[in-house]
């Protein structure tokens, strides 16, 4: 059995806590938070702490915290030479105190609050100071899913760059042409099946050979038939810079 105990009740301290209640070999038994939440309906309240000082012994200390509070509430824990982790993209191992024995338990996945996420698929990205360490958290990521790799925190911030372009930009993106489809009353929804089938296609060839549209093509008619309906200035600024980006790439001229 891995004793774990998480610290934060955010997105990810949630969707850890609710996977990890569905182990047999793994036991939450504590959670820290400033305001004292619960982080599950079934959660017993007798194992939610405020208090630093009341954290019990555990194999594994999950920090599931903000990125810039990761360094501040290591510094809080009242013991040393325990394991303890944090679950961020970018944030180095090293800001954890080294009076601890320090690692990274980082799912690459986007967690929302009230979206439940298939842990099976998601990526683990490991990192730990010894080889024990780092055996203990693969042991613990193996039991929710089979995607566990060793990345170290350089390795770590290149995924996570990457993952703001496929997935914050994108998202973005996403959130635009919602709003264009809006303002024209033109269902959004008629888009979900190119939305899946682009993303699915990268998946099975290089992005580079999938990129199609008036950028690649050089359909200047086309583009300033889009920039015409365009009344938002971002949204037109945006057009032209990802136009510009594409047709520097692949070699045609804006
Ligand atoms: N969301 C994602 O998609 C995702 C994916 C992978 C990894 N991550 C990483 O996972 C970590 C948590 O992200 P999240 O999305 O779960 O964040 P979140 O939903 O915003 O929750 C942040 C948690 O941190 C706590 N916190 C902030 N400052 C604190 C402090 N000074 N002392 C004690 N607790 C503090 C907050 O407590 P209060 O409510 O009291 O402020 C809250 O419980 C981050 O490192 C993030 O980079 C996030």
């Amino acid at each position: 059995m891995i004793r774990v105990i998480i610290l934060g009740a955010g997105n990810v301290a949630k969707h850890l806590y609710t996977a990890f209640y569905n182990q047999k070999s793994v036991e939450v038994v504590q959670c820290y938070n400033r305001k004292g939440l619960s982080l599950h309906s079934d959660q017993r309240e007798n194992t939610i702490t405020q208090d630093f000082s009341s954290l019990k012994e555990a194999d594994i200390y999950i920090l599931a915290v903000s990125d810039d509070a990761i360094e501040e509430v290591s510094n809080l824990l009242p013991f040393t030479n325990k394991l303890i982790v944090h679950t961020s993209g970018s944030v180095p191992m090293n800001v954890l105190t080294d009076t601890n024995k320090r690692g990274v338990f980082y799912p690459l996945q986007t967690f929302s609050r009230d979206k439940a996420v298939d842990f099976t698929t998601i990526p683990f990205c490991l990192e730990a100071e010894n080889d024990a360490d780092l055996t203990l958290l693969k042991k613990l990521s193996s039991t929710l899913s089979k995607k566990v790799y060793e990345v170290s925190s350089e390795q770590r911030n290149v995924l996570h760059v990457s993952a703001v372009f496929v997935n914050n930009f994108t998202n973005y993106l996403f959130s635009t042409a919602n709003d264009i489809c809006n303002e024209h009353d033109v269902p959004f929804e008629i888009l979900y099946p190119l939305i899946m089938e682009t993303a699915k296609k990268i998946t099975k060839m290089n992005p580079d050979l999938a990129q199609t549209g008036p950028g690649i093509r050089n359909d200047s008619k086309t583009i300033n038939r889009h920039l015409k309906i365009l009344t938002d200035t971002t949204q037109q600024e945006l057009y032209k810079t990802l136009t510009k980006a594409i047709q520097s790439k692949y070699g045609k001229k804006l």
